[in-house]
């Protein structure tokens, strides 16, 4: 495993990262003693950032990541592990509207309140870096929950300071780098999504901020192992995110990839990991592990050679910009 230096921060971390969402819920079945081995096994492979948040089966994801750390400890392992988790807004709509008001979704109290609960889930007195769950663009003339989380980092309850970006916005949180507001943030970029190309990691490697990727397979469709046909469990979110047509649009996006990878060594979830890699913004990137053998196969990624450029100058003419009608179906 190789590590990187997380941002201006001083210190590093696994370029593999632990997505720990699936093992919340929201996946179809999946068993907790599973979930165990998948987070020991990367942890043993040299993983030290795992991902969570409030919502991953509402702080089951981070309660056996409090487990797993705890038993690890009482057996004596001298290891310093990093988790990440994330406060969501309080009720109402997801992602907020331009209209809602920063100081109702995420108050001091509630933020407050959310982050002690988040300390109970995961059995610490102190969280690593805590994220809001989302944002909106509404709020960057005035980010006063970032002011808060400031109090609370000063406090001594919170080490860093993060934003998962909205997907329908991810650019929003470009002034926020640029203001000093956060430490570190999570984006989606993939060999599908590679619009923070453009400027957000630019701007993240500029303003010393650790950047964090998440959906690098883009909920498994760019490890190449769905066909047209595949269908999802009613209860993992994924029957909803591939509905309709989409399960074939992206397989035919995903073969057209297939077959630029084809050829060189590498395996499609190799492939997709190190294409997010060779950003030199990138600090790490956290696909969802959910068992043994993806742990093992997901963290043996870091130690392949880089691609070659070839083959990254061939990956890059495969940016889907699928959310704009101008591009059609
Ligand atoms: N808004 C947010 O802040 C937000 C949103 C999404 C995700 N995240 C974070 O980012 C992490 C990563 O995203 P994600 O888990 O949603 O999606 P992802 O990393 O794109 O895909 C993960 C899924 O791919 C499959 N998989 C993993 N490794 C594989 C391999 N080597 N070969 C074949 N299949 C493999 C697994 O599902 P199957 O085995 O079922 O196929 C796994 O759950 C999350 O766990 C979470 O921590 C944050």
């Amino acid at each position: 495993m190789k590590y990187r230096k997380f941002g201006k921060h001083d210190f590093t971390t696994s370029e593999i990262g632990y997505g720990a969402w699936a093992i919340g819920g929201s996946w179809g079945e999946q068993k907790d003693d599973e979930s165990l081995g998948a987070l020991n096994r990367a942890l043993d492979l040299g993983c030290n950032f795992i991902d969570t948040a409030a919502g991953y089966g509402g702080g089951h994801s981070e309660r056996l990541i409090g487990q797993v750390l705890r038993e690890r400890q009482a057996a004596g392992k001298d290891e310093s592990i990093f988790v990440a988790t994330k406060t969501p807004p309080a009720d109402g709509e997801w992602p907020p509207s331009p209209y809602c008001k920063a100081e109702e979704r995420y108050s001091e109290s509630y933020l407050r309140e959310n982050i002690a609960e988040r300390m109970a889930c995961l059995g610490t007195k102190k969280i690593d870096l805590l994220q809001l769950h989302t944002w909106t663009r509404a709020w960057n003339r005035n980010p006063t929950p970032f002011k808060i989380l400031r109090e609370l980092q000063a406090e001594g309850k919170i080490g860093l300071i993060g934003v998962s970006t909205p997907e329908q916005d991810q650019n929003s949180v470009i002034d926020l780098m640029r203001g000093g507001w956060i430490d570190a943030v999570q984006v989606i970029y993939n060999i599908l999504e590679q619009e923070p190309a453009a400027e957000l990691l630019d701007v993240a490697a500029e303003c010393g901020v650790g950047v964090i990727v998440r959906v690098a397979f883009d909920e498994g469709a760019l490890t190449g192992k769905f066909t047209a046909d595949t269908t999802f469990a009613e209860d993992d979110f994924r029957s909803n995110y591939f509905a309709g047509d989409r399960i074939g649009r992206i397989v035919k996006r995903v073969d057209a990839i297939k077959a630029d990878v084809e050829g060189s060594s590498y395996t499609m979830p190799q492939a997709a990991l190190k294409f997010v890699l060779a950003h030199p913004a990138v600090s790490l990137v956290i696909p969802g592990i959910r068992t043994i053998a993806q742990a093992e196969a997901n963290c043996g990624v870091s130690d392949l050679a880089d691609l070659p450029e070839d083959l990254m100058t061939r990956l890059h003419s495969h940016n889907w910009r699928r959310g704009i009608w101008y591009s059609g179906k």
